[in-house]
């Protein structure tokens, strides 16, 4: 057991194996609003260990799912390990089985042939929970999403993919676009020729391929971009050979290459066409989260948490987290300008000169559309973990935070009021660590003035983690919308 008194937010990264299948109702100090009747549902990664190993990186640890249920002014909580083929064949033989993100399993089962390929491909869905044709789904990075119930959180099973849908890899944000009733995503096939497969779920579950985009080292894309028209894709210069990948025996993410030299590569897709419409390049640069993407005259503007290279890859293994080396490598949310055409240059600008992180916008009325507002976690003390939930005004630069010592937030998932009329009139609803207490709780904040509305606190602490959505009650059974 980790000694959570050894750094201040220890227990952010100190497994949770306890479940609670029946939800409790949780104390609540403040008011919620009474619209509020739904659930946030999320995932995240919390048993580091199997047997006697440690998973190596925070990416790696098995999913668990959490659900914070809202009604009548009360709040139940109820939180239930993922049955993935990677956590049952971990709890049948007490080894890691399953490659993850930067471990390999045994060598001593698999050899030297690295892992991520067929039919070895994780199903460990830590990422994000998304409502996506017709289900509610957990993803990760691999093209093995798990349906599970939004409910119960009973795990159903894999989300098949038909043909000519496959690969290897995919992303955990697939986006949402309302007009056409359709997610949209995209895959890497490793091969000879590589290629990114994007491609649309309909409502109905109905799938279909948008384009296929022919690539000789495909790069690690945790996310992409969307406008009304066009799904970009932005290629960070983090690349790889598909033969390495396959034959090198080092974990997936360890045989990715940071390329500055190679700047930055931007894909503009039809999605309609399914034609590229242009291409252009950029310096290079690293994110794992888009933020939002909009057409503006006779171009596309692209606002993403950027790092200047891919070093945050490497601040987030767990044995360095577990010693509480503080995170050195800063995500700032920049915009990124292009005209449409072919190989166009961009443009780029720092909106706002703070760290921020898990951004969230209104996603029901702005996504792929001109917006304002962003919230996100950020550090508000040099060297301390995620510590403060934190709003930019993308038109005026303004920077608001909310914070509490001895607390860490995560991602601030925006609800809109029912009634809304201003883009931010809502609320953040955000799991927080309180180191003080050792357990964590669920905090309500105003969306549009950071004030507290609410908080409800948990039976236990649980680990940092990444995203979730929340899920309003007439459609619970369906699914939210990010
Ligand atoms: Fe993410």
């Amino acid at each position: 057991m980790l000694d959570k008194t050894s750094f201040p937010y220890g227990a952010g990264f100190r497994s949770l194996t306890r479940e609670i299948l029946e939800p409790v109702t949780l104390p609540v100090r403040g008011e919620l609003p009474a619209w509020l009747e739904g659930a946030l549902l999320r995932t995240g990664p919390s048993k580091f260990e199997v047997g006697t190993r440690t998973y190596n990186h925070w990416f790696d640890g098995l999913a668990m799912l959490h659900r914070f249920g809202f009604g009548r002014g009360r709040v139940t909580y109820a939180n239930r390990f993922l049955m993935s083929k990677a956590f049952t064949a971990a709890a049948e033989t007490g080894k890691i089985t399953y490659a993850e993100f930067a471990t390999d399993p045994c060598r001593t089962l698999f050899g030297r042939v690295a892992a991520i390929f067929d039919p070895k491909l994780t199903d460990n869905c830590n990422v994000n929970v998304v409502g996506a044709g017709g289900e509610t789904v957990a993803f990760t990075e691999t093209t093995m999403p798990m349906r599970f119930a939004p409910g119960t959180l009973a795990t159903l099973g894999v989300f098949d993919y038909q043909p000519p849908l496959r690969g290897q890899v995919s992303i955990a944000h697939p986006h949402y676009d309302a007009a056409r009733k359709r997610h949209y995503s995209y895959m890497v096939e490793f091969g000879l020729q590589s290629r990114y497969r994007l491609f649309g779920v309909a409502d109905d579950g109905a799938q279909a391929q948008i384009a296929e985009l022919p690539v000789d080292r495909p790069a690690y894309m945790h996310s992409f971009a969307m406008t009304e028209r066009y799904l970009v894709l932005v290629e960070f210069p983090l690349t790889v050979s598909a033969l390495d990948l396959k034959l090198s025996g080092k974990p997936f993410i360890q045989n990715y290459r940071w390329e500055p030299e190679r700047g930055l590569r931007f894909h503009v897709v039809d999605k309609e066409s399914g034609e590229i419409v242009a291409t252009a390049r950029g310096e290079a640069a690293f994110a794992f989260h888009h933020v939002n993407a909009f057409e503006d005259g006779d171009g596309i503007v692209i606002d993403m948490i950027a790092y200047s290279d891919a070093r945050i890859i490497e601040e987030l293994y767990l044995a360095r987290l577990r010693a509480g080396t503080p995170i050195d490598a800063t995500g700032t949310l920049t915009r990124f300008r292009m005209t449409l055409g072919a190989d166009v240059d961009v443009t780029r600008e720092t909106l706002a000169p703070v760290s921020l992180e898990l951004p969230r916008i209104n996603y029901e009325a702005h996504a792929g559309k001109p917006y304002r507002y962003v919230w996100g976690t950020g550090i508000r003390s040099p060297g301390d973990f995620l510590d403060s939930i934190v709003k930019v005004d993308t038109k005026t630069g303004d920077v608001a935070r909310w914070y509490e010592d001895g607390v860490y937030p995560g991602e601030p998932v925006f609800v809109p009021a029912p009634s809304a009329k201003a883009e931010d009139d809502g609320v953040l609803l955000s799991v927080v660590l309180d180191i003080k207490k050792d357990v964590s709780f669920l905090l309500v904040l105003d969306a549009s003035s950071l004030t507290e509305k609410a908080r409800a606190e948990a039976p236990h602490a649980i680990p940092f983690h990444f995203h979730g959505n929340y899920f309003a009650s007439a459609n619970v059974s369906k699914g939210g919308r990010e």
